[in-house]
């Protein structure tokens, strides 16, 4: 007779070594979280900051006297000092020898830059994934007021990943010219990882490529020798938290000169004239940094990834991948006791393939759906921290909610404004979903108090609608 397979997984020694780093890390780092009381599974919308971190900062800030930079003032020198010495951290973190980095406000201030100094003319294609950030999205703006289109390449419903044929075909059959392929490195709704080698394909058939890894850097390794887009923005209050206000765009340097800006402003010049009223814009990074940059918090960035070295990225990607994993197989054993599923996520359940955020609607006892709102108020109550509803990135939610372009045009053309409680009426459809995404900080506790937030809906009807507090 065989034996039964054991059902119950057994921890590896390895695993056992890294549950004890993490949970020793949370207890020195993010120790408010159990003080508090409080469930973070919003990562995604931002990481949390470790203790030391804010501690270096503190002692970094205290310890000298930072004047704007710009100058050869002593003081106006130690910040210029500081700023490039982060600089260069930021270029050997991400390997981005062939780069210029330029410090912005945040990813979307990066693709702003993007946005309004690429060439785009009437021949132009911009060529977006629906499943980008709004930020990526708003950079058509700048392509259809020059006279070129966008087009957008939908994903695949079943797993919302791309479905390569139909990228491929768009790619091949786009005619020559400045067109622009912009998709995010992991989507920032499903947390699925999409392909990076559409950067090379994409580039060799003319293409600029614009790579969003706002959500792809916190917990993946981006090594920009490896692949090398035309331009990539991130935030850093995503990958550590701390500081906020600070984010950057990479410009492949043999791709520089390509970008035109439209405008000059303090620092980005290094001659103006107003009698003539002509001038001379600054090469390299300078270009692209109006004004005075944050030069108080931008050594918090160099301590910030000095951080994360000293975890490793590696080690992040797994724990993200592990902690995923048992939250989605965890999920998938509730239901209703008419045999009914409480909770559907979305996308590939491919481990390698995603991130560290996952994205599930909730239903009741009948099949209806939960209204997100519900959800969220329910997790506020046990402060539990997700977030909800379309999450800046309306292709995905179009996707996931069946909506088609002849619907959403007509409510569109019906009204002079709108928002999404008036629309989801007009259109008597479901919008929106829950997100929860895991981070650094996060472990089994958190995700067992979501996972029993989730198990009380067992049974229940849910209201028709709910308004957030
Ligand atoms: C994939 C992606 N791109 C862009 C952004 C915009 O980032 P920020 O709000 O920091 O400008 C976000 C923010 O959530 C994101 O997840």
């Amino acid at each position: 007779m065989t034996e039964a397979p054991n059902p119950i997984a057994i921890p590896t020694e390895l695993e056992e070594k890294e549950e004890s780093f993490f949970n020793t890390l949370r207890h020195l780092e993010y120790a408010s979280l159990d003080t508090q009381k409080q469930t973070y599974l919003d990562y995604t919308g931002g990481n949390l900051y470790a203790r030391s971190q804010v501690l270096k900062h503190q002692t970094l800030l205290l310890d000298n006297i930072l004047g704007n930079p710009h100058s050869t003032n002593p003081t106006s020198r130690k910040s210029t000092e500081l700023v490039e010495a982060t600089r260069d951290k930021i270029i050997s973190f991400f390997h981005a020898e062939d780069y210029i980095f330029v410090f912005t406000q945040n990813a979307s201030a990066a693709l702003k830059i993007v946005g309004e100094s690429y060439p785009f003319n009437g021949t132009s294609t911009l060529m977006l994934l629906s499943d980008n950030h709004n930020s990526v999205n708003g950079i058509r703006e700048y392509c259809n007021r020059k006279g070129g289109v966008t087009n957008y390449i939908p994903l695949q419903y079943e797993d919302l990943r791309i479905n390569d044929d139909l990228l491929q075909k768009a790619i091949d059959e786009t005619p020559k010219g400045n067109n622009l392929f912009g998709y995010p490195a992991q989507s920032n709704v499903s947390g699925i990882k999409h392909n990076l080698k559409w950067v090379a394909y994409a580039q060799s058939k003319g293409f600029d490529v614009l790579l969003d890894a706002a959500a792809f850097v916190p917990t993946s390794e981006l090594d920009l020798r490896k692949v090398q887009p035309d331009f990539v923005s991130i935030s850093f209050y995503k990958i550590f938290g701390y500081p906020t206000g600070i984010g950057g765009l990479f410009i492949k340097k043999s791709s520089f000169a390509k970008l035109t800006k439209p405008w000059f402003a303090g620092g980005t010049v290094t001659m103006v004239s107003v009698v003539a009223q002509n001038q001379f814009l600054a090469g390299g990074h300078e270009r692209f940094e109006d004004g005075t940059l944050n030069y108080n918090n931008i050594p918090a960035v160099k301590i910030g990834l000095e951080y994360i070295e000293s975890i490793g990225m590696d080690r992040i990607t797994k724990r993200v991948r592990s902690l995923i994993q048992y939250l989605s197989s965890e999920l998938k054993k509730l239901n209703h006791d008419n045999g009914r599923i409480i909770v559907k996520t979305f996308g590939t359940e491919k481990p390698e393939n995603r991130g560290g955020n996952i994205v599930m609607n909730f239903f009741d006892v009948d099949g209806n759906t939960f209204p997100f709102e519900e959800i969220e108020m329910m997790a506020n109550a046990k402060q539990i921290s997700i977030r909800s509803g379309c999450f800046c990135n309306p292709g995905i939610d179009e996707i996931n909610n069946c909506i088609t372009n002849d619907e959403i045009s007509k409510y569109f053309v019906s009204r002079d404004n709108g928002n999404y409680t008036d629309m989801t009426k007009y259109l008597g459809k479901m919008r929106g979903a829950t997100r929860v995404s895991v981070g650094i900080a996060t472990n089994k506790s958190d995700l067992d108090n979501f996972i029993a937030l989730v198990a009380s809906l067992k049974n229940k009807t849910a209201s028709k609608s709910v308004a957030l507090s």
